[in-house]
């Protein structure tokens, strides 16, 4: 694990997009492809947008979420619908495996799981993907695992019922099973006010059931926090 700290949310998202290119282009040399898992959430949409200017191949690249609200696409709350015009508009891409966010959260997350394994390597049901992208919320959560809720979970989705700020709270999530196979998981946080969230997340004891984002332990792969200054201010 390793954190890299940035002065702000431009100079992170603008890293992180560069970053990304540079990963895309070494998997897809490598493989053939980049299965990257993206996140919802606000502070990602700076590198979303970056992104878009990055030279990559993007015929083979292949995007999934690592969770999507179960609202209709053209819902301000759809992290798809949001994305498709500040991102995959300006790079027509067609390699979308999105969440099936307007049928019903059991219906979905249980469509999205039949998506995962139309990618999946052995000996798992799901893809292992070459990039995970994760924020984390000022209560501890990611993607839409959220305090309290059930730690051990042997299927690769889930759906949720979960109250944070005022988002949809029905939603699909993958879980830590499908997390922690990838090869790069990256969790962008900024901000104070998620500084002693995150200290005792990264820094504190471990409480898979208090903060989620302790679930996240890749088994076999790199795991970074790209924080800016202010989020990072109680770690040292
Ligand atoms: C979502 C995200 C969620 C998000 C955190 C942080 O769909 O909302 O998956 O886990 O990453 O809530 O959100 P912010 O980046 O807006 O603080």
């Amino acid at each position: 694990m390793s954190i890299k700290i940035f002065k702000d949310s431009d100079e992170l998202s603008q890293s992180a997009a560069e970053a990304f290119a540079a990963l895309a282009k070494q998997s897809i040399a490598e493989r053939g492809r980049f299965l990257v898992s993206l996140s919802g959430g606000s502070t990602p949409m700076k590198l979303y947008a970056r992104l878009a200017n990055e030279k990559v191949d993007w015929a083979h690249v292949h995007f999934f979420w690592g969770d999507e609200r179960c609202v209709p696409v053209d819902d301000p709350g759809n992290t798809f619908g949001v994305m498709r015009e500040i991102f995959f508009d300006k790079i027509g891409t067609t390699n979308i495996h999105r969440v099936e966010s307007e049928l019903e959260p059991a219906s979905a997350a249980q469509a999205y799981a039949h998506t995962l394994s139309g990618l999946a390597e052995a000996p798992f049901d799901f893809p292992r993907f070459d990039l995970v992208l994760l924020g984390m919320g000022d209560d501890g959560h990611t993607a839409s695992l959220f305090p309290g809720s059930q730690v051990e979970i042997d299927s690769a989705t889930i759906a949720v019922t979960a109250h944070y700020q005022d988002r949809p709270a029905n939603r699909v999530s993958l879980t830590p099973k499908v997390f922690n196979q990838a090869r790069e998981i990256w969790f962008l946080v900024t901000g104070a006010g998620k500084a002693e969230t995150l200290r005792n997340v990264i820094k504190g004891e471990r409480n898979l059931e208090l903060y989620p984002a302790q679930r996240i332990q890749p088994v076999n792969g790199n795991l970074i926090w790209m924080i800016d200054e202010a989020a990072g201010r109680l770690l040292n």
